[in-house]
């Protein structure tokens, strides 16, 4: 059965367009429920509503605190059905009201976590001058940027780089190893173990689990 998901976006949204289009080519086995953005203006919402998704946007300058602002996305979430909730670019600090009325709840973060956790993960991976960053796809926990790592894309840092071109290509394996985390929750292969996630193989050749030395867990075909 397809996992339902609720995508948060509160910008440009390429992850959600990246899931998009790994569930419409067949790679991904999941349904998204609602795409629910805290910016009325966001792109992210203007990719759903073209692909015909359900979409939501509640203003979080309307609301008194944080936690009445997510009181509100939890109805919402719940009534769309969704069971995981699949932070996508959402850039709002997320209170307890939000933490725990989810089983399941993913992020991406651009960056090799634990490093450069933050709003900019990029950049001060750039600024720090280390040789190599990356993305990573992690559960959430009560901790910003702190749950359990689910996978994590390897990219070097080129000599002079800024945060910018960096950042664009971190972008690009963001678009594969979040689909590809998505569709492994999909299968049920992921479970956790204290704060280690481990990854059912599926009968996977060991030869092909070493493939892709930058991709760990390995990426498998589609992604
Ligand atoms: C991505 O870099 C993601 O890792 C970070 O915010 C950015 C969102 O980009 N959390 P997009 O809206 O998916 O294009």
């Amino acid at each position: 059965m397809a996992l339902k998901l609720a995508v948060l976006v509160s910008g440009s949204g390429s992850n959600l367009q990246s899931i998009i289009d790994r569930i419409e080519d067949g790679s991904l086995d999941a349904e998204i429920r609602l795409v629910l953005s805290n910016k009325p203006d966001a792109y992210g919402l203007t990719r759903a509503e073209k692909h015909g998704l359900p979409t939501v946007a509640l203003d979080h300058t309307a609301y008194a605190s944080r936690e009445d602002f997510d009181a509100a996305m939890v109805q919402k979430i719940n009534a769309s059905g969704a069971e995981v909730v699949v932070l996508a670019g959402f850039m709002r600090l997320l209170t307890p009201v939000f933490i725990d009325a989810f089983a399941t709840i993913v992020n991406i973060h651009p960056a090799l976590l634990p490093s450069f956790a933050g709003c900019h993960g990029q950049r001060d991976a750039a600024g720090y001058g280390v040789k190599i960053s990356g993305a990573t796809v992690h559960f959430v926990d009560e901790i910003m940027d702190h749950g359990p790592v689910i996978i994590q894309a390897a990219v070097p840092v080129l000599s002079g780089e800024d945060g910018d071109s960096l950042g664009a290509r971190i972008l690009e394996f963001e678009h594969r190893i979040y689909p590809q985390a998505l569709q492994w929750l999909a299968q049920g292969r992921i479970s956790l173990k204290d704060r280690h996630v481990l990854l059912a193989e599926a009968g996977i050749p060991k030869a092909a689990l070493c493939a892709h030395g930058l991709v760990n867990p390995p990426l498998e075909d589609g992604f």
